[in-house]
């Protein structure tokens, strides 16, 4: 998009509570985007449990197209009591990001004032920092398979698939986003390079070549294991991380609850190139139980919204 081009967005509400509160989030982005003078087109799609259960199928043929003519897409939550786990997960989310290779994950991880944090005696000066999750490869990346399946002699694959080329993309828009983000200018690369001696040593070296053109950023490295225990107990000391895809969905639940829970915590599926179709969400979930109680905050929606802006 261009500076005057209108700002289209894809709204899928999705399941449970995710249609009330991306209904929340596009009250914000149209308010903001009126403030701004941004001119906005939305189109609401109907895609999640319901749509499966009555259709059989999670996305229509066409519907990559027809989602890709748009800037952006809010997504409120996929999961469906009724539909089995991984369904909508793979069929909705997954192939959303893998299709537009929306090849960044970013989370920030902010502590707002008054909300309360589960670690004692810190505050929100001690919150706020960002993941950025690489989101197309790792064991997601979808191979594997099974060998003499349902045998006693089983064999299951699930193998973790890493390039230079998605690794660098990667890395690279974290450095050019820590860059940005404030004066700390602090990268953290988070992975096991003491036991995944291939694919993150591919990932440590590529890390240390892009450093190179970046000498006003200061680096550290941290084995994932240690950064759960640091994130708990120093989480001032973040400013960006940097990690894996598997690794990135792991700590960002536990980055997730020191910023209040889930239910404020917003990402966005992120590709940066020109004319790239990015998503972003509330983290979550869809809260089934609660649809049309009213209940769920939606200020995680309205940071998606606003994260939203601030990418586009
Ligand atoms: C996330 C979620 C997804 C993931 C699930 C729903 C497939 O946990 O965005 O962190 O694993 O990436
Ligand atoms: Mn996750």
């Amino acid at each position: 998009m261009t500076q005057n081009d209108p700002l289209k967005v894809a709204v899928i509400g999705g399941d449970g509570t995710g249609p009330e509160v991306a209904a929340e989030g596009v009250k914000v982005l149209e308010a903001v985007a009126a403030m701004e003078g941004i001119p906005c087109e939305l189109a609401d799609f109907d895609y999640g449990g319901d749509r499966y259960l009555s259709t059989g199928e999670v996305l229509p043929d066409g519907a990559i197209e027809e989602l890709g003519k748009f800037d952006a897409i809010l997504l409120g939550a996929v999961g469906h009591p009724d539909v089995p786990p991984g369904i909508l997960e793979k069929g909705l989310l997954l192939e959303l990001r893998f299709a537009f290779d929306q090849y960044i994950n970013l989370r920030p991880v902010k502590l707002y004032p008054g909300v309360e944090t589960p670690l004692a005696g810190r505050g929100p000066d001690d919150i706020d920092f960002v993941v950025v999750r690489e989101n197309t490869e790792d064991m997601y990346a979808g191979v594997g398979g099974f060998l003499k399946k349902h045998t006693p002699d089983e064999v299951a694959l699930q193998t973790a698939v890493y390039t230079r080329k998605g690794c660098e993309r990667c890395i690279r828009w974290a450095f050019e986003y820590t860059r940005k983000r404030n004066q700390r200018k602090f990268l953290t690369l988070v992975a096991k390079t003491n036991v995944l001696t291939y694919g993150h040593d591919l990932w440590q070296r590529t890390f240390d070549d892009v450093a190179k053109e970046y000498p006003d950023v200061k680096t550290d490295y941290n084995h994932v294991d240690a950064c759960c225990m640091w994130m708990v107990k120093n989480p001032d000391f973040y400013d960006v991380i940097v990690t894996t895809n598997m690794f990135g969905d792991i700590i960002t639940d536990l980055a997730g609850i020191i910023q209040g829970g889930m239910g404020v915590a917003a990402g966005g599926n992120i590709n940066p190139e020109p004319g790239g179709t990015s998503m972003f969400e509330p983290m979550g979930g869809s809260a089934p139980k609660y649809t049309g109680k009213k209940m769920i905050n939606p200020i995680a929606a309205v940071s998606a919204a606003q994260l939203m802006l601030e990418t586009l």
